[in-house]
């Protein structure tokens, strides 16, 4: 870990060290990968006007998050299959959430189980991420699951009904070891592994009545991922959700939508007295944090 000392340095390590279908896997954009990198270079272009003689020699970067305080106001993006990269996967993660005071969601198709990631990071605060099944009583367990383990919140993914046009993977199927599993589906993904059809037991059909239904199964705030406009934040909060993470999945799912730094102040301006709002995208180093809460966001998250 020598000479590593910056998010840009950890990824390109990682991408001497993973083969290839991990590699692949990890960052591979939807098409040509146009709000992959819009997410990152947009923070380039927002300019910092810094002010002087301010008094900097207390510096507290506590606050709260859903009502409760967090030491610094990061989480951890849902990313899924941890354990392709190391084998303490998401557990490993969930720790260091942990020990930096920040919050972990962990994703549905996860190589470690909610109980497991909630089990190996006790003092973490998380939240668990998922999707709505064809068949809702597959949801409703997912929820009770996770609610039986400790997660404080609930964060479904509105941007994955299908899976982004991804082309490597569609060049070459990722491999998934033998000795890993998705302990949190239901379905069997020893082998090669098909993000797709993975999908397949989710309801493509899902619409907005969706939230009604899953704010009356369960008392957890409900935080939606994946808001990109204010047309839906507003019909988000209507509906009462408790937060909106405004994300384009990294830009893996729909190529060439806006980089989320450049959407968010319109949508804290419209519903950010009403519900909490927080960014994923492009973050990589603490100039971008400053920005995206300094544009409003409540929280910024980042994948490990
Ligand atoms: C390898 C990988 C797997 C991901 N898996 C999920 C997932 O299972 N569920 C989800 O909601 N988002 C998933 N995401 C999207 C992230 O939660 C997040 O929105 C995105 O990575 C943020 O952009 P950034 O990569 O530029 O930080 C994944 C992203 C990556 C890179």
């Amino acid at each position: 870990m020598e000479g590593l000392v910056c998010v840009n340095d950890f990824e390109k390590e990682a991408m001497r060290k993973l083969g290839r279908s991990a590699r692949e896997y990890y960052s591979s954009g939807a098409d040509d990968e146009i709000t992959v990198k819009e997410n990152v270079n947009s923070y380039s272009r927002i300019l910092i006007r810094p002010r002087m003689l301010r008094n900097v020699s207390t510096r507290d970067l506590s606050t709260t998050v859903m009502g409760k305080k967090v030491a610094v106001p990061l989480g951890i993006s849902p990313t899924a299959l941890q354990k392709l990269a190391h084998e303490d996967g998401e557990c490993g993660t969930a720790r260091a959430a942990e020990t930096i005071g920040g919050i972990m969601i962990v994703a549905f198709f996860t190589t470690s189980s909610y109980e497991e990631v909630a089990l190996a990071a006790p003092n973490a605060r998380k939240w668990f991420q998922f999707f709505v099944h064809k068949d809702r009583s597959i949801t409703e367990g997912v929820i009770r699951r996770a609610e039986m383990a400790g997660f404080e919140a609930m964060v479904l993914t509105l941007d994955c009904q299908y899976v982004g046009k991804r082309r490597a993977s569609a060049r070459n199927p990722i491999e998934f070891p033998q000795h890993l599993n998705l302990p949190n589906d239901t379905g069997d993904a020893n082998g090669e592994l098909n993000m797709s059809k993975l999908h397949d037991s989710m309801d493509y059909g899902v619409t907005w009545e969706a939230i009604p239904w899953l704010k009356r199964i369960s008392k957890l705030p409900l935080v939606l991922k994946g808001v990109q406009t204010v047309e839906d934040a507003e019909v988000a909060v209507e509906l009462g959700v408790d937060g909106l993470i405004v994300s384009n999945h990294g830009g893996r799912q729909i190529d060439t939508t806006p980089a989320t730094i450049d959407i968010l102040p319109s949508i804290v301006r419209a519903v950010g007295h009403r519900t909490e709002v927080y960014i994923d995208g492009g973050i990589r180093r603490g100039t971008d944090v400053f920005k995206a809460i300094a544009l409003g966001a409540k929280m910024v998250e980042f994948i490990e």
